[in-house]
């Protein structure tokens, strides 16, 4: 069976048993910031959402309502017993059905990087398409155009750069927003849809 985890349904168990479960994991608070700039009851969609830990559980403690997708079953499955009441997909962000949906933000924590560049250069207007007006994206990537290998996966990463990335978002039709950087040193990178 083809594995569209990018590696993290092999190493999940072990991944669950760290950031997994790490209520205020590296970049809570960047993305607990970036919740409340929403309205209450806003939805939100989590791509590559892992456990929901800490991601997800802070969508839902800033008040908003989420959607999420992850291609790893033993991911999910973890998933569904945090959050049984939150609409999760096993799947891939490349097939995923809930992209017929639109939403008011969209985040994507740690996943980018693991897509080919081809995907990669796919999604990013994928996400901006199901943004509804005045929507917002979030998603992670090193600033530098570099290559590496997962340190738990083993398998080949990419970022393309904020460069590619701050073009692919405004050719997206987003407008980029103010980027962040957390402590672990991730960065973050911001698109607006105009209103
Ligand atoms: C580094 S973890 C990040 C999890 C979570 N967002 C967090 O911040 O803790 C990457 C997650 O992306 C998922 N993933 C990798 N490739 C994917 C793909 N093509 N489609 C959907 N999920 C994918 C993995 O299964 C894993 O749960």
């Amino acid at each position: 069976m083809i594995d569209e985890s990018n590696g993290y349904e092999s190493i999940a168990e072990i991944y669950i048993k760290g950031r997994g479960r790490a209520v205020n994991g590296i970049g809570s608070s960047t993305v607990r910031a970036w919740a409340g700039s929403f309205n209450k009851g806003s939805i939100i969609l989590d791509l590559g959402c892992g456990t929901g830990i800490p991601v997800t559980k802070i969508l839902l403690e800033a008040g908003l309502n989420a959607y999420a997708v992850d291609a790893s079953m033993k991911m999910v499955e973890d998933f569904r017993q945090n959050f049984p009441y939150v609409p999760v997909a096993c799947e891939s962000v490349e097939r995923s059905s809930f992209f017929d949906r639109s939403f008011d933000g969209i985040i994507a924590v740690g996943l980018m990087f693991l897509l080919s560049e081809e995907t990669q250069r796919v999604l990013i207007p994928k996400m901006a398409a199901a943004l509804n007006p005045g929507g917002k994206l979030l998603f992670t990537a090193p600033l530098d155009k570099v290559e590496w290998k997962d340190v738990m996966t083993e398998k080949d990463s990419r970022s393309l750069g904020a460069e590619q990335y701050r073009y692919l978002v405004s050719a997206s039709g987003l407008s980029i927003g103010e980027e962040f950087h957390d402590e672990g040193g991730n960065h973050y990178f911001n698109g607006l849809r105009p209103s």
